[in-house]
């Protein structure tokens, strides 16, 4: 049998292009534990250098998804809507613009994930809230979208497990940062999960996968090819993450600000970014003929607080204490803060979103290995960013907050440093940056 995948491998290595059957076969293979770890490697290293043409990566996508799991949404009305970021700093886009949408009426389904490395994850986030649960049944999560239009929660049906082996091996053997793979691993799991529509925010910059515009556009082009081929409406942004999105760094603080935002007083680029997405959205369902008429829809419900009510109502069914979401200083609070400020005068012109995403996860906000527990009070606190006018010597560039009993570990000394050299200081005041680089299509 193995001989085969030899083969396969074989062929791939010398640049030919595999057909849909040879794919079929060999992903239903890795799925069933058919395939050796070192012949999965060896053929994600070929695919990694060989590239695979448009044909190879959707039949890998869709190979991907009937390896496992689906989500039946054909017993909720209405256009259903799923939004995946590729991983950034400060990325609380979710916990904003689900209920913002929700509360036009859009359904939101959404599966969401844990923090990965120096970038944050959704589920974390929400479990800042006391009793929030995140671990819906499928039932239960098919259910509460009918009754109140949003579920946000983790997965519990094996979705693509095809992906999780490949996934795995893709981080040992250098092989994770390939456009058609990176595209194929996330459009399984957004076509496993059932919704109607799918928008992609593609992170582009010093804190994410892609660095460059070109990289970034390159990437959503392919998610977008997939997505629109396997018959789902797609469409992506790239979005900036060289800077953290937003002020708040770590779970606690940015629910605080997710809910901040929910009631019109966020940070301008957060609320601007989620505006931005949420017309898309109701473009592609078709509610508002372009992006200026979707906010027509959308702004109000932010002021209103139509939008912040349909939070409330989410957390409530999911077991989370609303008090806390009423009044965020309820959140989990850091008893130690230390501040980080100027060493001059001058205007800040970056603020190095790696950097800082590193310097939360030490503080306790993520994880430094695979199941360490995450500290919801932990993270940084920016106080200066490009386009907030002059700062002085002495003035507050940032606040760490430090998770709480782990002073002892996380020589805090050091990571001031760290977060003052983040700030990038300039003479004069940069140009205003607008968060979304580019759409596709
Ligand atoms: N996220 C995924 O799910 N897969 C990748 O390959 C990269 C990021």
């Amino acid at each position: 049998m193995s001989r085969t995948y030899l083969d396969l491998i074989k062929r791939k290595r010398d640049g030919a292009v595999l057909t849909r059957t040879e794919i079929e076969h060999l992903v239903q293979a890795i799925a069933d534990g058919a395939v050796p770890d070192y012949q999965i490697g060896a053929l994600l290293m070929a695919m990694y250098i060989r590239g695979l043409s448009a044909e190879e990566t959707l039949d890998l996508t869709l190979a991907m998804v009937a390896s496992g799991d689906t989500v039946d949404l054909s017993k909720v009305d209405g256009f259903k809507a799923d939004k995946h970021s590729t991983g950034g700093v400060g990325d609380k886009v979710t916990l904003v613009l689900g209920p913002l949408v929700a509360a036009a009426g859009i359904k939101f389904p959404k599966l969401s994930g844990r923090g990965l490395a120096h970038t944050g994850g959704t589920l974390d986030k929400l479990e800042a809230i006391p009793g929030m649960r995140v671990n819906l049944t499928l039932d239960e999560f098919v259910d509460q979208v009918k009754r109140i239009g949003i579920a946000v929660t983790g997965q519990t049906l094996e979705l693509v497990p095809a992906d999780g082996i490949i996934y795995g091996l893709r981080d040992q053997t250098g092989t994770v940062d390939s456009k058609p793979l990176i595209a194929s691993s996330v459009m399984s799991k957004k076509i496993a999960a059932g919704a109607d529509g799918i928008l992609l925010d593609v992170k582009c910059g010093r804190g994410a996968f892609m660095q460059t515009l070109d990289d970034a556009v390159g990437l959503a082009t392919q998610m977008v090819e997939i997505g629109t081929a396997a018959g789902k409406v797609t469409r992506a942004v790239v979005t900036s993450m060289d800077e953290p999105l937003g002020l708040a760094v770590g779970n606690a603080l940015e629910v605080k600000e997710a809910v901040e935002t929910l009631q019109g007083v966020g940070p301008e680029d957060l609320r601007e970014e989620v505006l931005f997405l949420g017309s898309l959205i109701l473009v592609m369902a078709g509610m508002a003929s372009d992006e200026g008429a979707g906010r027509a829809i959308l702004q109000p419900l932010l002021e209103s607080g139509t939008a912040f009510e349909t939070l409330c109502r989410m957390v409530s069914a999911q077991g989370g204490d609303v008090r806390v979401i009423e009044d965020p200083n309820r959140l989990p609070r850091a008893t130690r803060i230390i501040q980080v400020e100027a060493t001059a005068d001058g205007f800040v012109h970056g603020v190095d979103a790696l950097e800082i995403g590193a310097v939360a996860m030490e503080l306790g906000a993520g994880r430094r290995a695979k199941d360490e527990p995450v500290a919801a009070e932990a993270g940084v606190m920016i106080r200066a960013k490009p386009g907030g006018g002059s700062i002085h010597r002495g003035e507050l560039l940032a606040e760490l907050h430090v998770a709480t009993g782990r002073e002892a570990d996380i020589r805090p000394a050091d990571l001031e440093v760290r977060a003052r050299q983040a700030f990038e200081m300039g003479p004069s005041a940069p140009a205003r940056r607008h968060p979304v680089l580019a759409t596709v299509p």
